[in-house]
């Protein structure tokens, strides 16, 4: 078996999907789950992007033990002494540089020739490799790149010191026999690429992105680069759990398998959906909430008189639980204390005095408390962001034809706390203004997001909202077995939010003097 190397841009590309800002602490969390995955590269950002994007590089690479810590870099000293910056403190650090080969970038974004290109290339790498021994060189738009300089600019950034050759379709044009074309032409055309480590960078546009890494791995790459979930630029990424369970389901044919810890999978996916906002849809492949499900009665017939009739993939290979019925009111605390065991959570000890009350509380509403109910218990509050406001109660008096009217207590650091109310022209709504009133906190909306944990009319329900306040974006999320109380939640969880990120904002500009948010 060949071994296939497992590169998580999750942090970097993933996190430039349209709507989604992750905190520091946030990446950090992903990060850990990425490395319990058994990923073997986390693309932590791009460093000299934003002091945002430099304090998530530096505080991944300060934490994470067991994996590489790349930070992407354009190909120009300053970014890569950025780069350099924040990777310091890598047990295993990589500069990414990138450059744009294709004809459409030289001509219209770079406007440069193909020897400015092949001259830049190559003193990056080589600058980048005064700093440490792993470099990545990724010409961007590879895939609509003339072969032969491909192969000239492969030649040059070798013999400048890279040690992995990737190729990205950057825009996800390529059929799976052109792009491992690609790979067979550099592998018997570039002295040297042997001594390297080849890698492949899916886009989704044409939904290829997976059936173009795998023809790459048939091709010879032993890098995949991709996200959890498939999230990304535009149509996203190649989705890092399709390839490694095409690869694990399919042995027989692709002799090759990855390193990763498959009963991961599903909190992975769980974790990187909840804080980035991003619903997983129901027919994803692998984990997707219907990935498992058998409707027709043929399908479910089958499957009953022998599994593998329907079902390819094991649910409990990539982790989702068998066991869905599980704590009642009557657990005590030390039954929910074992199961949090049992699920893979390391909490302190006041942690899970935290979550037995929540837990309680939720019993007392609901008759069955599952196993996804409690990981969305203890995954509201994973990231902990400084509550500096708290929700007390929310009172809504709705009807159909009456004005929706909303009261809220909202508490300030715990104690002044401070009563107002407001009408709508939705319940929501009418949230939403009190909450505005009562925090003096006025913000935009801009996504309201809503998805249920389990089945019944008494499942928990998940809120995400996306707010915006002079430029600062950031993501709420809030839980309740009552939408109304979940929505109310969210919007407290992203105001908290957006104050932390404004004080990180205030402290950054006390340090460097100035910010830039440009994406570089
Ligand atoms: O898609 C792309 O080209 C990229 C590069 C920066 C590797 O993400
Ligand atoms: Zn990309």
């Amino acid at each position: 078996m060949r071994k296939i190397k497992i590169f998580d841009t999750t942090l970097r590309d993933g996190e430039q999907s349209p709507g989604v800002n992750l905190s520091t602490n946030e990446k950090v969390e992903i990060a850990l789950q990425l490395e319990r995955l058994g990923v073997d590269l986390i693309e932590a950002g791009f460093a000299a992007s934003s002091p945002g994007d430099f304090q998530s590089v530096q505080a991944v690479a300060n934490k994470i033990k067991n994996c590489t810590v790349v930070s992407l870099s354009r190909s120009v000293e300053k970014d890569i002494d950025r780069a350099w910056e924040a990777l310091k403190g890598a047990e295993n650090p990589c500069i990414h540089v990138f450059l744009a080969t294709s004809p459409i970038h030289r001509q219209y974004k770079l406007r440069m020739s193909k020897e400015e290109v092949l001259r830049q290339a190559e003193a990056a790498v080589r600058y980048a490799k005064k700093y440490m021994s792993e470099i990545e060189f990724s010409p961007e738009d590879a895939g609509r790149t003339e072969i032969d300089f491909l192969c000239e600019v492969t030649e040059r950034v070798i013999k400048a010191g890279a040690t992995r050759l990737n190729i990205p379709d950057t825009v996800g044009y390529k059929t799976p026999t052109e792009f491992a074309d690609i790979f067979v032409q550099l592998r018997q055309r570039v002295p040297g690429i042997e001594t390297i480590d080849l890698s492949a960078h899916c886009h989704d546009d044409l939904g290829l992105a997976v059936a173009n890494s795998l023809a790459a791995i048939q091709a010879g790459v032993t890098v995949i680069e991709g996200t959890i979930n498939g999230i990304g630029e535009r149509a996203g990424n190649a989705a890092i759990e399709e390839v490694a369970l095409a690869l694990e389901t399919r042995k027989d044919f692709y002799q090759a398998t990855t390193g990763l810890n498959l009963k991961e999978i599903a909190r992975t996916s769980r974790l990187v959906s909840r804080l980035t906002g991003m619903i997983v849809p129901g027919n994803k492949a692998v984990v997707g909430a219907n990935a498992f499900a058998h409707e027709s009665g043929i399908h479910q017939d089958g499957v009953l008189k022998e599994q593998t009739t329907y079902e390819i993939i094991r649910p409990e290979t990539v982790g989702f639980s068998s066991n869905k019925l599980v704590l009642g009111k009557h657990s005590g605390r030390h039954a929910f204390k074992d199961k949090l065991v049992e699920l893979g959570y390391d909490l302190t000890v006041e942690q899970v005095d935290k979550l037995f009350v929540k837990f309680k509380d939720l019993a007392d509403r609901k008759k069955n408390v599952t196993d996804e109910d409690i990981m969305a218990l203890v995954e509201e509050r994973l990231v902990d962001v400084p509550t500096t406001y708290s929700l007390d109660y929310v009172q809504v008096s709705y009807g159909s034809l009456s004005v929706p009217t909303a009261t809220v207590k909202v508490s300030y650091l715990g104690r002044e706390a401070k009563e107002e109310a407001a009408t709508g022209n939705g319940s929501v709504d009418s949230i939403y203004k009190a909450i505005e009133r009562a925090t003096q906190e006025s913000v935009e909306l801009l996504d309201y997001k809503i998805a249920s944990v389990t089945d019944g009319t008494d499942a928990l329900g998940e809120v995400y909202v996306r707010l915006r306040q002079n430029g600062i974006t950031v993501q709420g999320r809030g839980v309740s077995t009552d939408v109304l109380e979940a929505s109310a939640k969210a919007y407290i969880d992203a105001i908290n939010k957006i104050v932390a990120r404004r004080g990180d904002i205030k402290d950054e500009l006390e340090i460097t003097g100035n910010i830039s948010i440009s994406a570089g």
